[in-house]
């Protein structure tokens, strides 16, 4: 069994441009729903529905990081594009190996961890640039 996340997650991942912090505290969310159906409570339409909502948010929030980057001129948005490729890539795999039930376990292990460090660490490169380009960085 994972340990729980705190309702509150997203928040310590804060990184200063109020709408992507936003959809950061969401995706957290979404993975805590992921994390209920895990272990011993784990049914393949809860894991299912959890992963293809865990899906369609990262994609959503990850063309929107992206299209913001583009705007601002990014230097590295190349590579950036690279590591949501890559978790792309990631969840199709898991959602072909959903029917095995530790499944769940493994997923939100391994989105928890990818989170925190794309967004720790990826995310927070690109804020220095946003803010010298003049972006409101308190706009929701
Ligand atoms: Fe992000
Ligand atoms: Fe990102």
């Amino acid at each position: 069994m994972v340990k729980s996340l705190a309702p509150d997650s997203g928040n310590k991942y804060e990184i200063g441009i109020a709408e992507i912090d936003a959809q950061h505290r969401e995706l957290f969310a979404i993975l805590a729903r992921l994390e209920e159906h895990s272990g011993e409570r784990y049914t393949y339409d809860a894991a299912r529905n959890a992963l293809s909502k865990l899906t369609e948010y990262a994609n959503v929030h990850f063309a929107i990081e992206e299209s913001l980057m583009r705007m601002h001129g990014y230097p590295d948005l190349l590579a950036h594009i690279d590591e949501h490729q890559r978790l792309r890539k990631q969840l199709a795999d898991f959602q072909q190996r959903l029917l095995d039930a530790d499944i769940a376990t493994q997923l939100h292990k391994f989105i928890e961890s990818w989170l925190a460090n794309h967004i720790d660490i990826t995310d927070r490169k690109y804020v220095p640039h946003l803010l010298a380009s003049k972006i409101d960085p308190t706009a929701k």
